[in-house]
């Protein structure tokens, strides 16, 4: 049992960007697997996400995917990215015949598949000397606006840690839902451990050490680890590709950028095969 996994794809964003996802899509449909994921940043806008998805229609294997912080993004004043997160983008997958991982998981052959979109509760800041409420508010300390788009664009009616710890909440409940014979294999948007960002991080640059802390959350980390039946995890939204192992576990984020985009093959328990596509 093997799958094509990919991340990031921010479809109409970018016109070579758009070209590598329909190319990484002809190459998918073209070599099937069991399954393919999807891992959240899947396009700009609701009308790109169904052309995106459609790229996939002639895959014959089972179609599993998590919205990503870009897909909850809301284009107008008003709105709800809870909305969003549970109702909308769950249908536009179902039309397009992929399985909203995020609400619900999905056994392939002997392998299950946990997802989840993730979110970030601070528990990746360094210590920089920056006051939480800074972060709260997403903007570096004497900066004009926040530094992240998430402030602009999401609202869940939430603070961050709530979020993320109703999104563990819900990801346990999936795990504890997986009979006890199936290896798992998690997909999760958001970084589920620091230890896939840069290091040392002395080299990474105060803007940026500020800004990682919105990257993910240990908390996903803390909970898998205590699953033995969970093997591997991809994660996306760093756009770098790094694989790390702690303990039998094997932390993946899949990479890419908004030029060029990632696709590895998997089994439950490593990676067969890594692509990059350009446009
Ligand atoms: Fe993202």
């Amino acid at each position: 049992m093997d799958y094509w996994i990919t991340s990031d794809l921010h479809y109409g964003v970018a016109e070579d960007g758009d070209r590598a996802v329909e190319a990484l899509a002809r190459h998918v449909c073209a070599h099937p697997a069991d399954a393919l994921l999807v891992g959240g940043d899947i396009a700009c806008s609701v009308t790109s996400l169904a052309r995106c998805l459609a790229l996939f229609a002639d895959f014959p294997g089972a179609k599993l995917a998590v919205p990503g912080n870009h897909d909850v993004w809301l284009e107008h004043e008003e709105g709800d990215s809870w909305a969003l997160h549970e109702q909308q983008v769950p249908d536009l997958f179902l039309r397009a015949g992929f399985h909203p991982l995020h609400l619900e998981p999905r056994t392939v052959g002997e392998v299950a598949f946990v997802g989840s979109m993730g979110w970030y509760d601070y528990s990746f800041r360094d210590d920089i000397g920056i006051e939480l409420d800074w972060y709260e508010k997403k903007t570096l300390p004497g900066g004009h606006g926040p530094l992240w788009n998430d402030a602009r664009y999401a609202r869940f009616g939430c603070s961050d840690p709530e979020l993320t710890e109703q999104l563990v909440t819900r990801l346990a409940a999936q795990l504890a839902s997986v009979p006890p014979a199936l290896e798992i294999v998690a997909l999760i948007h958001h970084v589920a451990t620091k230890d896939l960002l840069v290091h040392p991080r002395s080299i990474v640059p105060l803007r940026w050490r500020f800004a990682n802390a919105f990257l993910g959350s240990e908390r996903f980390a803390e909970l898998l680890g205590a699953a033995p039946a969970v093997r591997q995890i991809f994660c996306g939204h760093i756009h770098r590709e790094k694989s790390v192992l702690r303990g039998a576990q094997r932390y993946t984020s899949i990479g890419g950028s908004y030029r060029h985009k990632q696709l590895v093959r998997a089994t439950s328990r490593q990676i067969v095969e890594t692509r990059s596509f350009t446009g």
